[in-house]
């Protein structure tokens, strides 16, 4: 069954509804970027309006400051406050182990040093996103790239099998620059059978600066449905510590 578009904006809402209980009075908050993240961020600012508690954000993109200015939470830095508390942020794809793939919206670098400067990684998103495997549907892997390691890189990656799109802008000409002024490949592999390796041996080849496969990062996941939403928590595993 085709979901409207209403019924997965309420899903996104009803997980980032859940995922807010995770966050305290004096928390230091960090703010995931993408529409459901947006959900998130603007109840958290509902939060501070009627309850009011106070907290500071450190947003992972250019979208999610704004969506924060814009509901009044404040913004502090990693350099402030190196240790986040909580970060709650979307995701494109999670499995049941919580593995991810994050950057359809260009983010994953800073979405993935905020995750990984957080005591609690909480992940929300609709329905659609849950999936048996990563990779699943052909679903791109976007690699973050510098620009001046653009050609090797896409070579590399299509050694390695991946079909490769250097993703485009859109009200701009030609591709893409993140917010941190690199290009991203986005790299369909089919279905990543060890995503800890695949990351790992993207992440090897020089010029690539992150890659949107999250692993062992995250602490809690809410999926949202119409009704209701289906919670998972997993140990999160020591791959980076
Ligand atoms: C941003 O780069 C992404 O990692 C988003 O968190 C992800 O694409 C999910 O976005 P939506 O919540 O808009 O689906």
């Amino acid at each position: 069954m085709k979901l409207s578009k209403d019924h997965i904006v309420l899903q996104k809402q009803n997980a980032a509804l859940e995922a807010v209980k995770h966050v305290h009075d004096g928390f230091i908050v960090g703010l995931g970027s993408g529409s459901t993240a947006a959900f998130a961020i603007e109840a958290l600012g509902e939060r501070m309006k009627i309850e009011g508690i106070k907290i500071m954000g450190i947003p992972s993109s250019y979208q999610a400051f704004q969506v924060a200015i814009d509901n009044g939470i404040p913004i502090t830095t990693l350099e402030e406050h190196p240790v986040i508390d909580v970060t709650i942020d979307g995701a494109d794809q999670l499995t049941p182990e919580l593995y991810l793939i994050k950057g359809g919206g260009a983010a994953l670098a800073r979405e993935k040093i905020v995750a990984f400067a957080s005591k609690l990684n909480v992940i929300i998103a609709d329905l659609g996103k849950k999936v048996a495997f990563l990779g699943a549907n052909d679903q791109f892997i976007p690699v973050e790239v510098m620009p001046f390691a653009l050609s090797p890189v896409k070579r590399k990656l299509a050694e390695m099998g991946g079909m490769l799109t250097v993703r485009e802008a859109k009200g701009k000409l030609g591709p893409i620059i993140t917010d941190n002024g690199n290009a991203l490949v986005d790299v369909v592999f089919g279905e990543v059978k060890n995503p800890a390796e695949l990351n790992v041996s993207l992440k090897m080849i020089p010029g690539v600066a992150e890659t949107g496969l999250f692993v062992g990062l995250t602490d809690v996941a809410y999926v949202g449905s119409v009704n209701s939403v289906e919670k998972f928590v997993v140990e999160r595993k020591q791959f980076y510590f």
